[in-house]
């Protein structure tokens, strides 16, 4: 049997929404696993937004905002998604293999756009569980590079184990053909956990406010003179991130009114 064929649906494909065709998965832990997918040619999208995401298992799909992982200018698009036991669309999204069908709406939209930033020396993505996925995206787009000298991710999750999708990502920019010479010694990931041991230890919250992730990374402090900030994570999250950096004097940018700071507005961890 050949599982890269396109298998038959039980349900039509509804009005104005691509219909695309798994190509890989991968599951890196029993909550996290990423997957990628064909792209259909007239989709355009720019770095670090989201489209939405469904099934072809019911008459009214259930859709959801997942960030493209994967930068504007790659052939197939990447995803990084949370698996939630009962989660509406999770739970049969966990369970895609190559040759299944993935729904996505025709629009592509989102925050977290170089555009709405200022220029300036350093990019801080700060990004907590799946959070990091439009990072992923503009970690492969040398515009990233064209705009910031040096690109600071921050990754926190629970485990050690859930840090493995931005590990290699970080890894993989070297190798990479397009981007990797543009990235060599301009990239800095740190990743801490808040529920295992590990090098690093802490919410990014705290460390920041301690002053320990600065100290951990020899690097100055955040400074909107110098410095602008892309926040990814969960609700709570983004609004104590937020509220730190705007304490430290950022600014929220939008793309009429570029500043120097952004928070992703539609996504659910
Ligand atoms: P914690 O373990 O202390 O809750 P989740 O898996 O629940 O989406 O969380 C991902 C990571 O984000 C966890 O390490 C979690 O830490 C951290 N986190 C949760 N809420 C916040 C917050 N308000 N500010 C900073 N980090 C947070």
């Amino acid at each position: 049997i050949n599982t890269a064929e396109a298998k038959p649906l039980a349900f039509p494909i509804p009005a104005n929404v691509y219909a695309e065709t798994v190509v890989s998965v991968k599951h890196y832990t029993d909550r996290l696993f990423s997957f990628r997918i064909t792209r259909p040619q007239s989709l355009r999208f720019r770095s670090g937004e989201f489209v939405m995401i469904g099934l072809p298992n019911a008459e009214k799909p259930v859709f959801r905002a997942y960030s493209v992982a994967s930068p504007a200018w790659d052939e197939e698009l990447e995803f990084f998604s949370i698996k939630v036991p009962d989660g509406p669309l999770t739970q049969h999204l966990q369970k895609i293999q190559p040759g299944d069908t993935v729904l996505m709406r025709q629009k592509a939209t989102g925050t977290l756009v170089l555009d709405a930033l200022t220029p300036a020396k350093r990019v801080f993505m700060i990004s907590t569980g799946t959070g990091i996925a439009p990072f992923a995206s503009l970690l492969r787009d040398p515009d990233t590079y064209e705009k910031f000298e040096q690109v600071i991710v921050t990754h926190t999750c629970r485990d050690v184990a859930e840090l493995t999708y931005g590990k290699e990502l970080v890894a993989a920019l070297a190798q990479d053909p397009l981007i990797g010479e543009l990235t060599h010694g301009r990239v800095t990931l740190y990743s801490t956990t808040t529920r295992e041991e590990s090098p690093y230890m802490g919410r990014i919250t705290a460390l920041i406010g301690s002053g320990k992730f600065y100290t951990d990374l020899g690097i100055d402090k955040l400074d909107p003179a110098n410095d602008r900030v892309m926040i990814c994570g969960s609700m709570h999250m983004l609004k104590d991130v937020k509220e730190l950096v705007e304490g430290l004097g950022f600014e929220e940018g939008s793309l009429s009114q570029p500043s120097t700071f952004v928070v992703e507005r539609a996504f659910v961890g």
